[in-house]
């Protein structure tokens, strides 16, 4: 595996594997990798010739400065797995090197960026699309690869790859959980023993929503249920769980209103900031 730092040594080395005619498959990821990460690298090795991973964390998706201090940098422990994975590049730039200059862009990445993360996280989308495009354009892959855990994500990347017209394919893949449920997630480490006790009631209380909508209980029903059940945990509080249209994130007030609905949920467990979801 090659592990390199600079955006010039990033596009020889990508452009090698294209004169010889290969796929390039991309997973971008900030690091502090784990088995969910390990599977997009899968996925992508399964569906290109080659694979690049990117390693960076991004400021610019940050909004608040806590937040991006505390998050949590592995590269050594990284580099090994990618290594283990079966990676091609390991790219690892500096924030220098992604923003020699201030990225002043503004996407507009319409409604599916108005609502959930968006709302809650002003700015924080954007600073995804500034961040994605510009690996897109250095990289140029075949295929990109996202988890499903940031699922209003990949509707965000699928619009800004619409706004920008790349040519590229956009792979959702499922959510990887540990044995008990909790969505695998690079803050976990950060959970106290009390609150990685709790944590799996959050995929508990999903998969239970999902029996009483077939049971015929109303959205609305199921949407105060999920949040009462997680707040009475006392280490978790619900900063939003909303129901909706898994193809445009927008709200749903009825079950039949959309082909597919997703709940999609934030807990905080004290300054732990988890997200999951559930498809209904
Ligand atoms: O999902 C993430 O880890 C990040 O938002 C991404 C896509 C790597 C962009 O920094």
């Amino acid at each position: 595996m090659k592990i390199i730092r600079t955006v010039k040594e990033l596009r020889d080395a990508v452009s090698t594997l294209k004169s010889e005619g290969k796929s390039v498959g991309l997973v971008p990821t900030m690091g502090a990798l784990h088995d969910g990460h390990i599977s997009l690298v899968e996925q992508a090795r399964t569906g290109n010739d080659a694979v690049v991973v990117s390693v960076f964390v991004n400021p610019t998706q940050f909004n608040n400065p806590d937040d991006l201090r505390t998050y949590p940098r592995t590269e050594e422990a990284d580099c090994r797995r990618l290594e283990d994975a079966g990676v091609d590049i390991a790219f690892i730039p500096s924030v220098e090197e992604m923003y020699p200059e201030p990225d002043t862009r503004v996407f507009d990445l319409g409604p599916v960026a108005a609502v959930m993360e968006g709302a809650m996280r002003p700015g924080h989308f954007n600073g995804v699309a500034q961040v994605v495009s510009r690996l897109f354009a250095m990289v140029n892959p075949d295929r990109a690869y996202f988890g499903e855990k940031d699922f209003q994500q990949i509707a965000v990347i699928r619009r800004m790859v619409e706004l920008e017209k790349f040519p590229i394919e956009i792979v959702a893949c499922p959510i990887k959980r540990e044995s008990d449920g909790l969505a695998l997630s690079s803050r976990n480490v950060r959970l106290s023993a009390r609150q990685r006790e709790v944590s799996p009631n959050i995929h508990r209380v999903l998969k239970e929503s999902v029996a009483e909508k077939a049971s015929g209980a109303t959205l609305e029903e199921v949407k105060r249920n999920v949040i009462d059940k997680i707040n009475a945990f006392p280490e978790m509080e619900v900063e939003y769980y909303e129901i909706v249209n898994a193809a445009d994130m927008q709200p749903v007030a009825e079950w039949g209103d959309c082909k597919e609905a997703v709940g999609c949920i934030t807990v905080y467990l004290g300054d732990v900031r988890l997200i999951d979801n559930i498809k209904y």
